[in-house]
C-alpha cells in the first residue's frame, strides 16, 4: 500500500481540484488487485484525465475482476458495455492474434524493448490491428515485469524441475504451446479463478510478474518463484472503440494525452518498486531461485518451437523479423 501512495502523492493532488458536479464518470476494469501495475497505470491515469479535461471527465477503478474476467471485458468494452479495461496483453491476445507477437516467448528481453515497441511504430501498428480485429482501442501501457514461474511444491530451476507440476496458464495459445515445449501439459484457467485453484491445490503453480504476485497476495498459497525471462508482462490499458468515436475531438486527445501520462508513470513505477516487492515477497517467506545455465535450455526449447507456430497468426514471419530487428536482434532462423 505505502508503495502506492507515494507514487500516487502528485496524483492525490490533482483528485483534490473539485469536479464540476456533471462530471462523466467511466468505469475502468482491472484485473488485478491493489497495490500492482493496473492499479498504478489506472489511478495515474485518472488523476491525468481529470486534469487534462478540466474535471470534466473521471473515472472510477473496479479491482480484482469485479467487471468481469479479463479476457471477457475486451467484449464488453468492444459491445459497448463497458468503457475501459486494464489487463494483460495476453489476455488480448486471442481477440486480436497479431498483438501476439509481443507474448512470443523470449522476444522482449527487457523493460526498454518493451518501451520501445510499445510506444514505437510498432506499437502504433498494434493499437490500429486491435481496433479493427477487436472493437477497442489501447491508449496506454502499464510495464509489469517479466512473468516468473511460482509453485508451491519445490524449487525449480531446470525443464526437468518442472516434470509433473500442474501449471495454470491464461486461456492463450501462445503460453500454452510454450509450456508444451518445455514438456508441461499446461492448464488454461481464467484469471478471476487462480487463486482459488491455487489455494486449493487444483493447480500447483502458474506465472505473472513479481508485483501481479504482490497484487494478488500469491504468496499466501505459493512458496517457490523461479526467474523465467520468457514474457514480459505488458498490460494495456483499452478503451472501447464505440466510446471513444463518440467523443468530441476535444475529448478524444484529452482521452489519449491521459493515457500517455499514465505510460509514462508506469514505466517509473516499475523502475522504482519491483525490486522492493521482490524483497517484500522474500520477507513474506517466498524462495527465488534463477534458471541453470541463463535459462538457455528453457530459451531453446520455446524458441524453435514455438515462434514457426505463430508465423500466420501474427500476420507473417516479417512481422517478428520487423520486431526482433528494431530491437537490433538478428531475424528468426
Ligand atoms: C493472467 O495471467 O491471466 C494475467 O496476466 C493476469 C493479470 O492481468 O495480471
Amino acid at each position: 500500500m505505502t508503495i502506492l501512495t507515494r507514487f500516487v502523492t502528485g496524483a492525490v493532488a490533482v483528485l483534490a481540484l473539485s469536479l464540476p458536479a456533471a462530471a462523466t464518470e467511466y468505469r475502468i476494469a482491472v484485473g488485478d488487485g491493489a497495490g500492482g501495475t493496473q492499479e498504478a497505470l489506472g489511478k495515474a491515469f485518472i488523476a491525468a484525465l481529470e486534469e487534462e479535461s478540466g474535471g470534466e471527465m473521471t473515472g472510477k477503478l473496479f479491482l480484482n475482476g469485479q467487471l468481469g474476467d479479463e479476457q471477457d471485458t475486451v467484449t464488453a468494452a468492444a459491445t459497448g458495455t463497458l468503457d475501459f479495461s486494464i489487463l494483460a496483453i495476453n489476455n488480448i491476445t486471442p481477440f486480436s492474434p497479431s498483438v501476439g507477437t509481443l507474448t512470443l516467448p523470449y522476444v522482449i528481453l527487457s523493460q526498454d524493448d518493451a518501451e520501445q515497441l510499445t510506444q514505437g511504430e510498432i506499437g502504433q501498428q498494434m493499437i490500429e490491428q486491435t481496433i479493427e480485429d477487436a472493437g477497442v482501442r489501447i491508449i496506454g501501457w502499464a510495464y509489469s515485469g517479466f512473468r516468473v514461474l511460482t509453485n508451491s511444491k519445490r524449487p525449480v530451476s531446470t525443464v526437468d524441475d518442472l516434470q509433473g507440476l500442474v501449471i495454470r496458464v491464461p486461456k492463450n495459445e501462445i503460453m500454452i504451446e510454450t509450456y508444451k515445449s518445455w514438456g508441461v501439459n499446461p492448464t488454461p484457467m481464467a484469471w478471476g479463478e487462480t487463486f482459488a485453484a491455487l489455494q486449493q491445490k487444483v493447480v500447483d503453480g502458474q506465472d505473472n510478474p513479481y508485483m501481479t504476485v504482490y497484487a494478488m497476495k500469491f504468496d499466501e498459497v505459493q512458496k517457490y518463484i523461479t526467474n523465467l525471462h520468457y514474457i514480459f508482462s505488458i498490460e494495456p490499458l483499452i478503451i472501447s472503440e464505440a466510446l471513444f468515436e463518440s467523443l468530441s475531438e476535444e475529448e478524444q486527445q484529452q482521452v489519449l494525452a491521459a493515457g500517455e501520462a499514465a505510460t509514462k508513470a508506469s514505466s517509473e513505477f516499475l523502475r522504482a518498486e519491483e525490486s522492493k516487492i521482490k524483497e517484500e515477497l522474500v520477507s513474506r517467506g517466498m524462495e527465488i531461485t534463477d534458471p541453470a545455465n541463463n535459462e538457455q535450455e528453457f530459451i531453446d526449447l520455446a524458441t524453435t518451437a514455438v515462434w514457426p507456430k505463430f508465423y500466420d497468426q501474427i500476420g507473417g514471419k516479417e512481422v517478428l523479423d520487423n520486431v526482433l530487428t528494431s530491437l537490433g536482434r538478428e531475424p528468426a532462423k
